[in-house]
């Protein structure tokens, strides 16, 4: 099984939006081997014509947001949760999300990244459920052996211009993972594990607390 296969794979999984309107499936993009991937949440106009991800307004700030850390759209792959252009470029349904799940699953297991960039909310659902993008922007997180760094949906900043600051600034964290400096990346795990011997630890002296009252009854 191969990328290119998966369009024909799943074709019927597109046919409800196309019947909507669209005119095609727009796949994954982009180097067949890289380590980083990008994942956004649904085709545009632009996309829908040419077939192809994130060559719209959008894309063209992806473009340049991947500029100011030294890549090239050819060296990452890019792609979305969902691959036909919802009616009037609306917020994909969860029925959605889910019937595209598996194309997606299967991108990510023939990609196998190391680094991971949900590009805003709905990507951001499907690899830290629960977390909110507005909080976590930015930030890193390793996860089973992959990092999942959150960046905003590129489109945010063509309708609020201080945006494109916030997104630049964000890059630079991905830019110090890629020179393999891991000491931002959080690993929600440890944090569990601290607060669990916290737990334990406050229970021990409980109990040790109990044992000194018997002791003084005693
Ligand atoms: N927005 C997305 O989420 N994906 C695209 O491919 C283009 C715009």
């Amino acid at each position: 099984m191969s990328l290119s296969s998966l369009p024909e794979k799943y074709k019927s999984v597109t046919l409800d939006l196309l019947a909507t309107g669209a005119t095609q499936a727009v796949p994954g993009w982009g180097n067949p081997n890289a380590e980083i991937m990008f994942i956004g949440e649904a085709p545009g106009a632009v996309e829908d014509k040419l077939a192809k991800p994130f060559v719209g307004p959008a894309g063209k700030f992806l473009d340049q947001l991947l500029a100011s850390i030294g890549l090239k759209r050819e060296e990452v792959y890019i792609t979305n949760m969902v691959k036909v252009r919802p009616p009037g470029n609306r917020d994909p349904e969860e029925s959605e999300l889910e019937a595209y799940k598996p194309w997606l699953d299967e991108e990510i297991q023939m990609i196998n990244p190391k680094v991971f960039v949900p590009l805003g909310r709905f990507a951001l659902g499907k690899f830290l459920p629960g977390q909110s993008i507005s909080k976590v922007h930015g930030q890193a997180f390793k996860r089973e052996g992959k990092i999942y760094f959150v960046m905003y949906h590129p489109a945010v900043a063509l309708y609020n211009g201080s945006m494109r600051q916030v997104m630049l600034a964000d890059m630079k964290g991905l830019k110090k993972i890629l020179d393999n400096d891991l000491s931002d990346v959080q690993e929600p795990g440890e944090k569990v594990n601290e607060i669990k011997e916290m737990m334990e630890k406050s229970k021990e002296k409980e109990k040790n607390g109990k044992n000194e009252q018997v002791g003084f009854g005693i």
